[in-house]
């Protein structure tokens, strides 16, 4: 079983500071040992307010360039761009705020394109920042056509593109995101989840590990390093 370690809050704003207190401590480390900083950030409602409590820390914002860890294939202004919540409360601060997701007709393709996106910054990442949603999905790794295939993506292939089957209800698109190798080459992980649902449907997918049904128990199962999990209800 991967070493996981649960911090857990009374709310949401309290999880916020805390979790924004932690990567603000991830960029001056990377910024002092290599003088910059890549991050990669989920999607989802749940990062938002901690988007905000990060945008209002003194840090050398200009030294730092942001990912979404995966996004939808939608236009960068739809309210469903994971590209525009992370712009629109990193940009303000200084950050380089970098989109992987291309407008395509073809989401293999997008998929493509975001990997030569990708590669063409200094990886490893020194964070990747997920969510997971309540079918236990992570970044975009969904059941569906493509959920092997990003599972078992050599480490060269950072990205893909994801048809989700069934369609989350909350945003029924295409995607692109990091393949699980892409995720576990990160420095850090660390995890955000709210609700006693998610916290019951993370515990399980963790003990589970290799037998998971879930993409983000199997993406856990492989990590080789400790992962912080923050709650809250
Ligand atoms: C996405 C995500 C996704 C998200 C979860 C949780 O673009 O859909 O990156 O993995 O983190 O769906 O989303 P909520 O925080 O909104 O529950």
């Amino acid at each position: 079983m991967i070493e996981a370690e649960w911090w857990e809050y009374d709310d949401a704003d309290e999880m916020a500071d805390a979790v924004a207190g932690d990567i603000g401590f991830i960029v001056e480390s990377a910024i002092d040992a290599r003088g910059e900083c890549l991050l990669a950030f989920p999607g989802g409602g749940t990062p938002k307010p901690i988007f905000e409590r990060l945008a209002g820390k003194s840090l050398p914002w200009k030294r730092v360039t942001i990912i979404p860890g995966d996004d939808r294939l939608v236009p960068v202004d739809s309210d469903l761009s994971n590209i525009k919540a992370i712009a629109q409360a990193m940009l303000p601060a200084g950050a380089r705020v970098y989109p992987i997701a291309v407008e395509a007709e073809d989401y293999v393709m997008a998929g493509h394109a975001a990997d030569a996106r990708l590669k063409s910054l200094k990886w490893p990442p020194d964070l990747v920042w997920l969510g997971m949603g309540s079918d236990g999905h992570t970044a975009s790794l969904f059941a569906g056509p493509d959920l092997e295939a990003a599972m078992d993506a050599p480490k060269a292939r950072l990205a893909m593109g994801i048809h989700p089957d069934p369609m989350p209800p909350e945003a029924p698109v295409d995607r692109v995101s990091l393949t699980r190798s892409g995720i576990l080459s990160a420095r850090t992980i660390i995890i955000t989840i709210t609700g006693e649902e998610k916290k019951a449907l993370l515990e399980q997918a963790i003990e589970d590990g290799q037998s998971s049904k879930l993409p983000i128990g199997r993406v856990l199962a492989e990590a080789q390093f400790p992962i912080d999990i923050h709650w809250a209800p």
